[in-house]
């Protein structure tokens, strides 16, 4: 069956200024902070991607840029094939019904001031999808849903009276309720209790499936996304390195960065032996030449110094910015790295 995409994503960019003294910048020019540089990927229909990488790497600006919460320095954004980049006013406020995002703090996401039955409802009210008594009705069917039961208790509380827990399955419904067909949710389980956290994906991945909604799914975890996603995005300092089905990545990685996130994850069941990566994750404001992996990389030539390798299609929807990417995954294949 041919996949359907819901989003595209081309060349995206966002380039933040910097805050510099005036002697700084006549020394040195406008320096950016380089977030997203030059992202494409596809996410269709219904499914649930993951985009993984470190702190830094850049997966909440390149989320907020695919719902257009961030205006893109460069590249295009196209939904159901029709390009949104430029998108404003009312246009851009109509299609933000069908796009919604699920924060990673829920305290910080709902407004403190407002009753959990009008957080809930509000979206349907603002969208004009109903009238404020029909609003209402769905909200306390929304708690009902979620476990905030009897809803009655819940509907006049404010989000400080409830759990982290609580707060974002509120704040899951609150996405939900308008039955968005593209969800980012940027690490919604990762402020959570460890305890909730099980529970807190399943009911977002059974609004997920009734309503067909495609999802970004952010983690830093890849043991997180393998739980929860078939393909997934890996990023490095702006930069898209890898891209396919989460199993095909997990059996044979094919790009270094990659093995060295499985490896530090001991639950994931991958036959690759670990490689350890040298130094810490460099300066966003300066990205290393070449490969931006190369300082770090224990395979890295003269090659990955000077070239910025492109992304090599590997087949099946494989995709590594390695210039060694067969080799790599030869290497995995083999189940070990010298
Ligand atoms: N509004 C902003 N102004 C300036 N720099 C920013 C802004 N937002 C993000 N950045 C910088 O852009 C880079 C990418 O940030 P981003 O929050 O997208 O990363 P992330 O992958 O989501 O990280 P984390 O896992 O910590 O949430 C970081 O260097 C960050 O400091
Ligand atoms: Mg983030």
């Amino acid at each position: 069956m041919k996949m359907e995409e819901i989003i595209r994503a081309e060349g995206l960019k966002k380039y933040f200024p910097v805050e510099q003294s005036f002697l700084e910048r006549i020394r040195g020019g406008n320096l950016f902070v380089r977030a997203v540089d030059g992202v494409s990927l596809t996410i269709n229909k219904g499914e649930t991607f993951a985009l993984v990488g470190e702190s830094g790497s850049g997966k909440t600006t390149m989320g907020k840029l695919m719902l257009k919460l961030l205006d893109p320095t460069d590249g295009r954004i196209l939904f159901n094939n029709q390009d949104i980049t430029f998108l404003k006013g009312e246009r851009l406020r109509r299609m933000r019904k069908y796009m919604q995002m699920i924060y990673q703090d829920p305290y910080a996401s709902l407004n403190p001031r407002m009753k959990i039955i009008d957080i809930i409802s509000e979206p349907l009210i603002e969208h004009e999808i109903c009238d404020g008594d029909e609003a209402r009705r769905q909200a306390k069917g929304m708690l009902e849903r979620i476990g905030l039961i009897p809803s009655e208790n819940f509907a006049n509380k404010y989000p400080h009276q409830l759990s982290g827990g609580q707060r974002q399955r509120i704040a899951i419904a609150r996405a939900m309720i308008l039955k968005p067909s593209f969800v980012v949710a940027d690490e919604p389980v990762s402020m959570i209790d460890v305890s909730l956290r099980i529970s807190i994906l399943e009911l977002l991945e059974n609004f997920r499936k009734e309503l067909n909604t495609a999802m970004m799914f952010i983690t830093h975890d890849i043991s997180v996304a393998s739980i929860i996603a078939k393909r997934m995005g890996v990023m490095y300092l702006g930069k898209l390195v890898e891209l396919g089905l989460l199993e095909d990545i997990v059996n044979t990685p094919a790009h270094p960065y990659t093995i060295a996130l499985l490896s530090s994850i001991p639950s994931i069941k991958t036959k690759i032996k670990g490689i350890k990566i040298k130094g810490e994750i460099p300066d966003p404001k300066n990205p290393p030449s070449g490969c931006r992996f190369h300082p770090r990389c224990p395979f890295a030539t003269e090659k990955c110094r000077v070239e910025e390798p492109p992304l090599i299609d590997l087949g099946k929807g494989h995709f590594s910015a390695c210039h060694y990417a067969p080799e790599i995954m030869q290497k995995a294949r083999n189940g070990f790295f010298a």
